[in-house]
């Protein structure tokens, strides 16, 4: 296999433009960046000619989007990095897709490395939190106010988590809980959208004189950018679905 990595940008956005920097401060070669307007884009629409010789084709665009662009970077026999959050109802979709084409695909809601760290720390916490009744779970994010989806990825994953590994937890609730109390066998994981906030994660544990938060503030996009070259160069020659959950246990292994 050639040494130099070539990478096509689906998505010339904010996270778009945060992984050509990456990329190019790697040496890792940008043969093609497609987005529909941005200027500083090399095409507005994925087709052999705009994915050029990229092995790998790194999508942030958006929820909408998410299966057309596995459809035809499959499709090109490429493999592909989603980091785009939102689509996760079409996820089966999107494994078919790559099973028939026989390419690679890593997705995560969230490819910083401390946050996937942060989901092991969780795993653990809740596993305890489980042998202890008094302590009931909660979860909130803030973000940027230019975000589409609310509860994002992590915090729905965080949420996930809780359920389990918490057994007397069985449902997640996203919304303003206004004419009712929250059931017990309900968590509730809550948005806040403001300002310029990369992403913050708080997963708390309320007991009877006490609370235990755990958190993670990511300072930039850089962690997001840096996560997804790792993912990119992971997944480069491999078949196959994957999350950054296998990244993470083949490191640790
Ligand atoms: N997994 C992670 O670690 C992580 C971290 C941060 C963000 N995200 C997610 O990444 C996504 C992008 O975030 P962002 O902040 O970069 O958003 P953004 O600034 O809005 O950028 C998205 C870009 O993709 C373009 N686009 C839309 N459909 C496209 C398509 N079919 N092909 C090519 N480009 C397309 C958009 O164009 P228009 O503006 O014209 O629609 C826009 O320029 C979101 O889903 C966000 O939640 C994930």
């Amino acid at each position: 296999m050639d040494e130099k990595i070539r990478i096509a940008i689906i998505g010339y956005g904010r996270m778009g433009r945060e992984i050509e920097t990456t990329a190019r401060s790697e040496g890792i070669e940008v043969v093609s960046i497609i987005d529909p307007a941005k200027d500083g884009a090399t095409g507005k629409e994925i087709t052999k000619e705009t994915i050029g010789e990229a092995e790998i084709a790194i999508d942030f665009s958006s929820p909408g989007s998410v299966i057309e662009n596995i459809k035809r970077v499959a499709g090109l026999k490429k493999n592909m990095v989603i980091g785009t959050t939102g689509w996760y109802v079409q996820i089966e979709e999107a494994r078919r897709l790559i099973e028939k084409e026989g390419t690679g695909l890593i997705y995560s809601p969230n490819f910083s490395i401390g946050v996937n760290i942060f989901f092991q720390i969780v795993k653990e916490a809740a596993s305890l939190i489980d042998k202890f009744p008094g302590y009931d779970p909660y979860v909130y994010e803030l973000h940027h106010n230019q975000k589409t989806d609310a509860p994002g990825g992590t915090a729905k994953e965080l949420g996930s988590i809780i359920l389990q590994n918490i057994k007397r937890k069985k449902d997640m609730v996203f919304d303003r809980i206004s004419d009712r109390r929250i059931d017990p066998a309900e968590v509730h994981v809550a948005s806040i959208r403001a300002g310029q906030m990369p992403g913050t994660h708080v997963v708390g544990f309320d007991g009877p004189a006490d609370t235990i938060e755990l958190k993670h503030t990511a300072r930039s996009r850089a962690g997001f950018s840096e996560g997804a070259i790792e993912a990119a160069k992971w997944i480069r020659g491999r078949k196959g679905f994957y999350s950054m959950k296998d990244l993470i246990e083949s490191a640790v292994k």
